[in-house]
């Protein structure tokens, strides 16, 4: 009998893909969003004729495909003709038109870009562009800071679809009429998953990032539901990861209950994880609430020594306690009111 069967050797791994575990992977396999790829396609279909497509609001909460099923659809634009372009923006990292505008000049190929302004960046993208047609999915576009690109993108291209991204349903009401008026989207709700779909995505992922029957079907099972409890594929996929490390780390050739349930304890800092997509400025307020927990918005505001004004800040709080990074408790005191802020989430999972 071999005391040591079970025992992980040093040169061996649990993961054999680790990266179909990251958030910004692309599964080869989109399933159980063949509706929404369809409602999108058929969107962006008079581009084919070379006619102007339609544009599109695509909504629905964290975490549930949004992003992955339009990149799918781009990839299948790309594999099916040359006449149009694809361009895909995400507007946490490009949040001014500037930025926009150099992003698509990224995606195009176009590399002079030097001492341009924005006008005269986009005269020149806009005339290149506008030899063919193109697609252009702006992703988390309520991150922008000022959306003169929407118009810019609607007046001066010919042919084109504009795909416009957010958790923000109401998003469309902040837009100007002029905007909106030349916008005239399609919305797509893209709705969670129920807990049979999370499971068969999470068990994909995971035949795809793991040696073959590492994981146990018990420990699937704990972390789909956990993921399905959130409706966010992203908690089911760092519950993978982190399970995995831990059976790593205790030399398990298995991952089994006892890692699932070790990573669920962890899932704290997914929330922390997840918000690698902040802005360096939100990291920041982040940190300092993290450092002073408990502590009001105006004391809060006063440890950043006026990098920023108290309206802005606080907007900036209210974005951090819709992605349940923090909450905020809003008190009476005296004929004034006070708000304290706290690290974490508290609300129940079921209010997710
Ligand atoms: N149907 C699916 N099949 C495989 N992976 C999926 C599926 N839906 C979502 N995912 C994965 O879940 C994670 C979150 O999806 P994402 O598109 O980023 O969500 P959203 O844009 O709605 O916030 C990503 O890693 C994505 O690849
Ligand atoms: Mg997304």
């Amino acid at each position: 009998m071999g005391l040591f069967d079970g025992v992980l050797k040093d040169s061996e791994s649990l993961f054999k893909e680790e990266l179909a575990l990251d958030f910004e992977y692309q599964p080869k396999l989109l399933k159980f969003r063949e509706n929404e790829q369809f409602q999108i396609a058929s969107s962006i279909k008079p581009l084919f004729q070379k006619r102007n497509g339609c544009n599109v609001f695509i909504t629905g909460k964290p975490g549930i495909g949004k992003t992955v099923a339009t990149k799918h659809v781009l990839t299948e634009i790309e594999q099916e003709t040359n006449d149009i372009l694809p361009i895909y923006v995400n507007c946490w990292q490009k949040d001014t038109s500037f930025k926009i505008i150099l992003s698509i000049c990224d995606s195009i190929g176009y590399k002079f870009t030097q001492n341009k302004n924005t006008d005269e960046l986009w005269g020149d993208v806009s005339k290149i562009l506008n030899k063919r047609s193109s697609v252009i999915v702006l992703d988390e576009i309520d991150k922008v800071q000022d959306y003169h690109i929407l118009y810019s993108l609607l007046e001066d291209l010919y042919r084109k679809s504009i795909l416009l991204i957010t958790n923000d349903k109401e998003f469309l009401s902040s837009l100007d009429k002029r905007i909106l008026s030349r916008l005239i989207p399609e919305t797509i709700e893209f709705k969670p998953y129920n807990d049979k779909e999370t499971y068969e995505i999470l068990k994909n992922r995971a035949e795809v990032a793991l040696v073959k029957n590492v994981l146990t079907e018990e420990s699937l099972r704990l972390i789909s539901e956990k993921s399905f409890e959130m409706r966010d594929i992203r908690v089911g996929l760092f519950l993978v990861r982190e399970a995995g490390n831990i059976a790593e780390q205790r030399l398990k050739k298995k991952i089994e209950k006892e890692e699932a349930e070790k990573a669920i304890e962890k899932l704290a800092d997914f929330k922390i994880k997840n918000s690698s997509s902040l802005t360096e400025e939100q990291d920041k307020i982040l940190n300092l609430i993290k450092e002073n927990n408990g502590k009001t918005t105006t004391e809060i505001h006063k440890l950043l020594e006026n990098d920023i004004s108290y309206r802005t800040f606080f907007r900036k709080l209210k974005e951090l306690e819709e992605g349940n990074l923090i909450s905020m408790k809003e008190e009476n005191i005296g004929p004034g009111k006070k708000t304290t802020v706290n690290f974490g989430s508290t609300k129940k999972l079921d209010e997710f």
